[in-house]
């Protein structure tokens, strides 16, 4: 049996690899960090299919045991703090899990699974303020403490695999979404709120810049685009995104309108929302991953806001029956 190691398999993209790789009959793996409320909750409804193991990308010491263990033939890492506006905050820690995170992810698999495949989950932030529509060969200038981080991933993971050490693949994805999207990323705040509004739950919605433009796709899409890239014959940097783009207020005009609701009457601004350093507009080409790798998405941008309108909706629901 094929066994695939997960990091950050409470995440978003981690829970939708988890289902792909059980899916296909891996034996499958996943980091898990200590937590003092429960963490596990995208993954609930697989729980007792899944091997987890204590963990964390800041202790290398984990990473060696778990991958000495198991040795496996895939390593998907997904884990990082993972939120542009908190890693102003935060930059020391956004960077030592997103970047040396991957270093000891690296070095674990050269010493003790050498053949085992790697996918690095970069991200289209690396390109920053080069203008769109962005691919492979698109200059990265990041923008963030958390692109600074995900830059040196990138390029370890680049020279992991061009050393000759390692099966090392970067997938470099656009934004991804669904209904288990973290509640504090704009689209998963916008369906929620707009939800609760729609029932009398919450009244008013408070934002950033609405200008900003993004590529947004469906994180089983982005799952199952990671899947191909590490089972490809070789290893590579792949662009995934949908090449489409839509501003933060067309996606805020898109879900108020699906309830009839008018967003102008209930949202407003607030400069804290503002990152210090904005992406102006991100857009993937991805034409390389859907020629030499087959990659189609299942979803279009407009089944997607439908998908998280309901799970938020029928979350409201619940909560209005349960006040
Ligand atoms: P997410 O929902 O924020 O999940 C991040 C995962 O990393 C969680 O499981 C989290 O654990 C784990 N984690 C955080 N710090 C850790 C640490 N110190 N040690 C071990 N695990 C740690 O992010 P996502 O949307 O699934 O994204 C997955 C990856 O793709 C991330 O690396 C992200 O930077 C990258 N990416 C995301 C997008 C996107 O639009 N979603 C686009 C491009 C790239 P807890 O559950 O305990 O918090
Ligand atoms: N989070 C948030 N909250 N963003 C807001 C808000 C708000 O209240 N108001 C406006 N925005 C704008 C942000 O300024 C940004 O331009 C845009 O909405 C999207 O913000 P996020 O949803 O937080 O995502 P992101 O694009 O910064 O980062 C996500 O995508 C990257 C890939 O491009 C994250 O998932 C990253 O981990 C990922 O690498």
């Amino acid at each position: 049996m094929k066994k695939a190691c997960i990091t950050g398999i409470t995440g978003q993209t981690g829970s939708y690899l988890a289902e792909l790789f059980l899916e296909k009959g891996y034996e499958t793996h996943g980091l898990v960090r200590r937590s003092s409320s429960f963490n596990t909750g995208r993954i609930d409804h697989i729980y007792n299919d899944l091997h987890l193991t204590y963990g964390d990308l800041s202790d290398y010491g984990s990473i060696c045991n778990w991958i000495g263990a198991v040795k496996p033939d895939i390593l998907i890492n997904c884990g990082a703090q993972s939120h542009v506006r908190v890693s102003f905050d935060i930059p020391e820690y956004t960077m030592d899990i997103g970047a040396t995170g991957v270093i000891r992810c690296l070095e674990a698999l050269s010493k003790f699974s050498p053949e085992t495949h790697f996918v690095q989950c970069s991200t289209s932030e690396l390109w920053g303020s080069s203008p769109p529509p962005q691919n492979e060969q698109t200059p990265f200038h990041p923008r963030s403490p958390y692109a600074a981080a995900k830059i040196a991933g990138f390029w370890s993971t680049v020279n992991y695999r061009e050393s000759g050490k390692l099966f090392a693949a970067n997938s470099i994805s656009t934004n991804h979404e669904s209904g288990r999207r973290g509640e504090t990323f704009v689209t998963r705040k916008i369906t929620r709120a707009a939800t609760r509004i729609k029932l009398g739950l919450q009244d008013k919605l408070v934002l950033g810049n609405l200008e900003a433009k993004r590529d947004w796709n469906h994180a089983s899409d982005v799952a199952g685009a990671i899947y191909l890239m590490a089972t490809a014959p070789e290893a590579d940097d792949w662009v995934v995104g949908s090449g489409e783009m839509h501003s933060v207020r067309d996606f805020l005009q898109l879900v108020f309108n699906k309830l009839d609701l008018n967003w102008q009457d209930y949202v407003e601004f607030d400069p804290k929302y503002l990152r210090p350093s904005e992406v102006p507009a991100l857009c993937g080409d991805s034409t390389k991953l859907r020629t030499k790798l087959g990659w189609k998405p299942k979803y279009t941008f407009e089944q997607l806001v439908d998908e998280m309108i309901a799970n938020d909706f029928k979350l409201a629901e619940k909560e209005k029956i349960l006040k």
